[in-house]
């Protein structure tokens, strides 16, 4: 039996009061019942998405500050109320709110205010709307400092990925060249009856969602699920090389995604996947063997070779680097709002640590490729052209630079690039080999 929205409500309201005391959504779900677990990611995720609207409102009809679970419902119940397309009519979203507030002792005092506050929004929705419109964090849903930081780095696309977060984020799959052919695939899919498309490289879009474990060959370890921006990195980083077995680091594994496909390009490449957690380790190893892959898996700070490199230089080195996962918005709505101004900052440092201890492992002649998936020049291009005037044997090879993610299905290109489904950075270094002096 379906659970009623007033519990589904109450546990997104939950799940809103977490997420702004600082805790992310996909780190608190699994605390929620399983039964209840669809439906709320669902709302809360939508919430996310809708709460700069939320806020805007909540400060025209609540007259005085609400205590935390009230607040909180309260902002969840106008973002479904307010956030289009919605997912319920508007009176039933109403009626289950107050019975979620009379429902739990913590809110249930507050009824009777929320009932006055909801049904106040359903009889002057539009003036209230066209109130709040001028509230940059209203319109755009995202705080004010991100979409300041947005114009500054992208004047001319800033608007394109305020506008993609709005989306659900597409499902798109890698195809493992070991085990199966885009075609095959394709194939497989259609026979299932299960529309999808052929983005280009190794990237499949499965149209219809589903969940993970039951994708046709998801546990053959035919496909896996990878955004098309992050299947960028692989081919890019493995393109020039000459060796056939290169020895490859990838410094930032965890969960293994790049590395995987780094092995399915090339099985022959001698790949160390590296990561300071272990616990995201483990979702390393279980997605080499569930692809039927093979690397040298260690636990380890990057920023501190001494601790775990054998002193053999690279061939190439994969460095998928920490950051603020601003390119990702639109898979984990809550980013915006658990994100600091100053975390990019901090992100920078961490950036700049991380490629000052990897570039004397890279060999001569020798590449690095410096990716995140973020939209911020603070974290892309800028933190290359500084590592590039600090290190004269470094050369920026031709890359793609910065992938804004847009509205999907693809539109027009973005710049020199296609318009992706998440934003990333990439910077492709080369080591210069040094020449004997003349003597
Ligand atoms: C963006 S994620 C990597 C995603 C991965 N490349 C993939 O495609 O699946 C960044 C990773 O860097 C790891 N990390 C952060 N600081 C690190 C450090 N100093 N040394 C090693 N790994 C680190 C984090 O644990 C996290 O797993």
């Amino acid at each position: 039996m379906q659970p009623a929205l007033w519990q589904q409500l109450d546990q997104a309201a939950a799940g809103i009061g977490q997420m702004r005391a600082g805790r992310s959504l996909t780190a608190w779900l699994p605390t929620v019942a399983p039964r209840l677990r669809p439906g709320v990611q669902a709302l809360s995720f939508h919430v996310a998405r809708h709460l700069g609207q939320a806020l805007a409102l909540r400060r025209l009809l609540a007259q005085r500050h609400l205590q935390e679970p009230v607040d909180a419902l309260l902002c969840t119940t106008l973002a479904l109320l307010a956030g289009e397309p919605a997912m319920y009519p508007a009176f039933t979203v109403v009626d289950q709110a107050v019975e979620a507030a009379r429902r739990n002792p913590r809110t249930r005092a507050a009824a009777g205010l929320l009932n006055a506050c909801l049904r106040r929004y359903l009889r002057e929705r539009a003036a209230l709307d066209a109130a709040v419109q001028g509230d940059p964090q209203a319109q755009w849903n995202h705080p004010v400092w991100w979409i300041e930081m947005l114009r500054r780095d992208h004047p001319e696309h800033w608007q394109l990925p305020l506008r993609a977060a709005g989306q659900h984020a597409p499902l798109v799959l890698r195809v493992n060249r070991q085990r199966a052919s885009v075609p095959q695939v394709l194939a497989r899919f259609e026979a299932a009856g299960l529309p999808a498309a052929r983005l280009g490289g190794d990237a499949v879009e499965l149209l219809a969602p589903q969940p993970v474990q039951a994708i046709p060959g998801f546990a053959e370890g035919h496909v896996s699920v990878q955004s098309a921006a992050a299947q960028r990195a692989a081919p890019l980083l493995l393109a020039g090389l000459k060796t056939p077995a290169p020895r490859v680091l990838d410094a930032c594994a965890a969960p293994g995604g790049k590395t995987a496909h780094l092995l399915e390009i090339n099985p022959a490449a001698q790949v160390t996947a590296l990561d300071s957690d272990a616990a995201r380790m483990v979702r390393v190893r279980e997605n080499l063997a569930r692809l039927g892959l093979q690397a040298h898996c260690v636990v380890a700070d990057a920023t501190a070779p001494a601790g775990w490199w054998d002193a053999r230089a690279f061939d190439a080195i994969l460095l998928d680097a920490p950051c603020s996962a601003s390119g990702i918005v639109c898979r984990h709505p809550d980013i915006r709002w658990l994100r600091r101004e100053n975390d990019i900052v901090q992100l920078a440092a961490r950036q700049d640590a991380l490629l000052a201890a990897l570039w004397p492992l890279v060999k001569p002649g020798g590449r690095l490729l410096y990716c995140t998936c973020s939209v911020f020049r603070a974290e892309g291009a800028q933190r290359a052209d500084s590592f590039l005037r600090r290190n004269s044997d470094a050369a920026l090879l031709p890359s793609p630079g910065h992938l804004l993610p847009a509205l999907w299905p693809r539109g027009e290109p973005v710049g020199d690039n296609d318009a992706y489904d998440d934003g990333f950075f990439f910077a492709l270094l080369e080591k210069i080999p040094s020449f004997p002096s003349p003597s």
